[in-house]
């Protein structure tokens, strides 16, 4: 099978990592990648948001397969262009998701299919905004109704600062604070047939004990040894599967990777966001676990025939995911400088800890941050405990000056907190 890859984060590195490992995977692309994915696969130059020109790239190479994994290429309706000529495309239509591009959307389909939520209110005036405040008072939570690149979320105690986010949105979604530890929970669907991956917890702050701004993500860990056996047959039950229903029902099937984001709050699991694509630093902790050849899943989801698959099979590891960002990241990143380590980390830590690239690019002989999150050290072990010290070993290895990663990931977990 031919696979092409749109995408050049961490994410891509960590789906085209488990691709080339595939037996039935005999050629891989990414477009456009980084100076990671090309040991991996081969890198096309290609704007990831040109739906026309993803399809073309597509078929000079004769993909047999696309996987789209950013979330500006789908809304942008890159996989209907791909699909449109006749390449089965992992992902979900520009349509189906809104259900990431738009918030107050996301609300709407999880009110009519019944699915738990924050109670919220979608406002586009500074009355509506001060009203819906006043409503839940603090701590207040307030979204950016678009794309943001996980930071249009204030989460804060301070009506002013609430307010002024709000007002610097177009449209905001204001809803109730939700209290308890975060899940994310990651399905393959075809619009039909739901397959939940193992669940994951992300590291949304940028600094140790979750101080300081929501990020991207800083880091992540899986299993969950605190979350209950029944958790993911809850979820499905209660969130993913009634949502696939209900877009498929609306005549906007979702086809591709279905993130739920969940607090599991005193009174029950409750989505804080859905996203239509793999989540970054997640994807890299659950696909270090997953068993199962991967292109095969995608194509199954790609082509509607999910159903003809056997249940994913695990392994028992346990997987660890510390990211390194760059100087003054999330505000103002620096880019441009060297990263060293990266052989070193190759040399001594693999297999069981390797280095996933997310915002780096090759400069002559070196490799240089291109990001906000440069790259992500992920490692497996027999429990959390090893695994986490196996990624913060390779971490310090890594050299780059000005970044910063957090202590923390996962510590909590591996003492049985
Ligand atoms: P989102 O982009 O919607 O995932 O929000 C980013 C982060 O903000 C989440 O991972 C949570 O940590 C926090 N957050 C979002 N919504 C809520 C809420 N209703 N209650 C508490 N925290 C929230
Ligand atoms: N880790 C959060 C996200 O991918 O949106």
């Amino acid at each position: 099978m031919k696979v092409l890859v749109i995408g050049g984060g961490a994410r891509e590195h960590a789906l085209c990592r488990s691709l080339s490992l595939d037996p039935d995977v005999n050629a891989l692309y990414c477009a456009p990648g980084n100076a990671g994915i090309a040991e991996v696969a081969e890198l096309r130059p290609v704007d990831a948001l040109d739906g026309e020109a993803v399809a073309r790239l597509a078929t000079e190479l004769r993909a047999d397969l696309v996987v789209v994994g950013p979330e500006a290429p789908l809304v942008a309706g890159v996989a209907d262009a791909v699909r449109a000529v006749g390449i089965p495309v992992f992902g979900p239509s520009g349509e189906a998701a809104q259900l990431e591009g738009s918030k107050a959307f996301a609300k709407d389909v999880m009110a009519a299919a019944g699915v738990p939520t924050a109670r919220s209110y979608v406002c586009t005036t500074p009355e509506e905004v001060d009203a819906a405040l006043d409503a839940f008072g603090a701590p207040y939570v307030v979204k950016d109704d678009g794309l943001a690149a996980g930071k249009g979320v204030v989460v804060t105690d301070d009506r002013a600062a609430a307010r002024a986010h709000a007002l610097g949105c177009d449209r905001v979604v204001i809803e109730e604070f939700l209290d308890g530890p975060e899940v994310s929970l990651f399905a393959i669907t075809d619009g039909v047939t739901v397959l939940p991956l193992q669940p994951a917890q992300d590291f949304k702050r940028a600094l140790d004990g979750d101080a300081g701004p929501n990020t991207g993500g800083m880091g992540a860990y899986s299993p969950l040894p605190w979350a209950g056996p029944k958790l993911v047959d809850e979820v499905m039950a209660s969130v993913l599967q009634p949502t696939v229903d209900e877009l498929r029902h609306r005549g906007t099937p979702f086809s591709g990777l279905l993130y739920a984001g969940l607090a599991i709050t005193s009174r029950g699991v409750r989505v804080i966001e859905f996203n239509a694509r793999f989540g970054d630093p997640e994807t890299q902790v659950v696909l270090a676990r997953l068993q199962t050849p991967l292109a095969g899943v995608l194509l199954n989801s790609a082509n509607g025939t999910l159903h003809e698959l056997p249940p994913l099979s695990w392994r028992e590891d346990a997987a660890v995911t510390v990211v390194i960002a760059s100087h003054n990241y999330p505000e103002t990143p620096r880019t441009g400088d060297p990263i060293e380590g990266l052989a070193e980390v190759a040399e001594l830590d693999a297999p069981h800890a390797y280095v996933l690239h997310a915002g780096t690019r090759r400069e002559g002989d070196a490799v240089v941050s291109a990001g906000g999150r440069v790259l992500s050290v992920t490692a497996t072990g027999s429990d959390l405990a090893q695994a986490r010290t196996r990624a913060y070993k390779a971490v310090e290895r890594i050299k780059l000056d000005g970044s910063q990663y957090r202590t923390d990931i996962a510590a909590k977990a591996a003492e049985g907190r």
